[in-house]
């Protein structure tokens, strides 16, 4: 008995060569024509954006553009701030940050913020890495909690024998990975970072730069920096602000970070990533 011929595929280079389906990465943020006012005075107008999941992104800009407000947009950590009012949308997730009944604390905890100058509180290494746990009522497996918290900010070989210690009592860059550390302690999906190294040294700098790369697995990064190698070397996607004649700040030029660094659409872009202005 003879079985019978097994059907053949005929696979020619030609015919065949369907293009796979582009890869489509999951939106965090979707900002749609935000401006933000501070007072009467406009500070960022039309910004509209996606940030995407698990990548990188770098905000750049020359001082005053409004990327340290974009970014606090984000989280709603310019909601105290006098006089501060927001138009257009901010979709987390396809929620609107600014919508009615959003609980700003949860807001705060999806999506930490680690700022400029490290600023531990004066409490041991512990109780910095454990107070926000504990605000929120997350006391079972602390110690596990913290501790997960401070490898994943690359500081736990460095402080595990030093636990009960003061946390004013480390280095500026061991203070600014423990702040990277607390923010992490409550799980965030979104860690907002501004100008997160520009106090360290390029030591410390080095170290944080390298954690970038380790925590974009778990989490989606936003970094503002003035420093452009900086936003080269760890970010996926840079969206480069600057200011418009009416010296509002405004988002010029969104892409790839190769294609902003090499291959700028906007004359603007290319002056200020050659080092020509700002
Ligand atoms: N808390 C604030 N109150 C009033 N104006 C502010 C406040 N924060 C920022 N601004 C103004 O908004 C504009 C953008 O500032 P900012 O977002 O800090 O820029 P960048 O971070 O790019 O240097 C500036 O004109 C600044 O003076
Ligand atoms: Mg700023």
């Amino acid at each position: 008995m003879s079985l019978p011929p097994a059907r053949m595929r005929v696979v020619t280079e030609t015919a065949r060569r369907v293009p796979l389906p582009a890869i489509r990465r999951e939106t965090v943020f979707d900002v749609r024509d935000v401006g933000v006012h501070y007072g009467p005075k406009p500070a960022l107008a039309g910004v509209t954006l996606k940030i995407e999941r698990n990548v990188v992104t770098a905000i750049i800009g020359p001082s005053g553009c409004g990327k340290s407000t974009f970014l606090r947009s984000l989280n709603r950590m310019n909601d105290a701030v006098p006089g501060f009012r927001i138009g257009g949308q901010v979709l987390y997730h396809g929620h609107d940050v600014y919508g009615g009944g959003v609980d700003r604390v949860e807001v705060r905890r999806r999506i930490g913020m680690v700022f400029q100058k490290p600023n531990p509180f004066p409490k041991s290494i512990f109780d910095n890495v454990a107070w926000a746990p504990r605000n929120l009522g997350l006391r079972a497996g602390l110690s596990e909690r913290v501790e997960q918290a401070l490898r994943g900010a690359a500081l736990w070989d460095e402080v595990k024998d030093r636990l009960k210690q003061s946390a004013l009592g480390l280095s500026g860059g061991q203070q600014q990975r423990l702040c990277i550390a607390r923010a992490i302690a409550v799980e965030p999906d979104v860690l907002l970072l501004d100008e997160p190294a520009s106090a360290l040294d390029p030591i410390a700098t080095a170290a944080i730069e390298e954690l970038m790369h380790s925590l974009k697995r778990r989490y989606t990064i936003v970094i503002v920096t003035h420093n452009m190698q900086q936003a080269a070397r760890v970010a996926d996607r840079t969206a480069f602000f600057s200011l418009d004649d009416q010296r509002t700040g405004a988002l010029v030029e969104y892409d790839a970070t190769e294609t902003i660094f090499t291959q700028p659409a906007d004359p603007r872009t290319r002056d200020y990533v050659s080092g020509r202005f700002g």
